[in-house]
């Protein structure tokens, strides 16, 4: 009998380039697994349109007027619903508090996965585009790592990077690295993450197998 594949969640507020570059690999069985749903706090996020373009569930868990307790809770339950098993954030633009780390794993849930633009652990934390423009960086990039309890801290994946031509204003190194990068990095960083899962020795992201 076939194993079911493991449950995604993507977690996202805004434009959705990202979620929607793993949409795609989703299509093209790249990954083996299954979106079970597409999560925006926001509820004219654009990316909650481009999942139900693609058919995908969508939910919107809206912030607005909640406290940070009280939402996560309602993101809680909607996971559990939905019986997902890992959360994957692409610009979804909240800490996730060690209050929901936690629970979110006494709920049987398995790992949240994160991309961020930028070499980590260089500029980690907000605005790292805008920074790494104003540092005249030469190489610029993104990271898909581990969430944990400290900001952009957790084990590395997998990373991209591009050479900055230097004429670029810092909107233009943001689509750079969205359109040359991430939107490449992601599907396979997950593939990665997805194809260890069933690796019997370890769970240990760190751990070289
Ligand atoms: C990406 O640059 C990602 O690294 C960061 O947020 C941005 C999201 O862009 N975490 P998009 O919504 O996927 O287009």
């Amino acid at each position: 009998m076939h194993k079911p594949k493991p449950r995604l969640a993507i977690f996202a507020s805004g434009r959705g380039s990202n979620a929607e570059a793993l949409m795609h690999a989703f299509e093209r069985d790249f990954l083996p697994a299954d979106l079970a749903l597409v999560l925006s706090n926001k509820p004219q996020a654009p990316v909650l349109d481009i999942a139900e373009k693609h058919g995908y569930p969508i939910a919107c868990v809206s912030n607005e007027g909640l406290s940070r307790e009280a939402h996560e809770v309602q993101v809680l339950e909607t996971l559990r619903q939905a019986e997902v098993e890992h959360i994957v954030l692409a610009g979804y633009m909240r800490i996730l508090t060690p209050a929901f780390l936690e629970a979110f794993k006494a709920q049987g849930g398995g790992a949240i996965i994160n991309i961020h633009p930028s070499l980590l652990p260089d500029f980690p934390g907000m605005h790292a585009i805008e920074r790494q423009h104003e540092a005249k960086v030469a190489i610029a990039g993104a990271t898909v790592h581990h969430v944990i309890d400290q900001v952009d801290a957790g084990p590395t994946i997998l990373q991209g990077s591009l050479e900055v031509r230097g004429d670029e204003d810092a909107e233009e190194l943001g689509r750079r690295i969205r359109e040359e990068v991430e939107h490449d990095l992601y599907p396979r960083a997950l593939r990665l993450f997805l194809d260890r899962l069933d690796t019997p020795i370890t769970q240990d992201p760190k751990v070289v197998i």
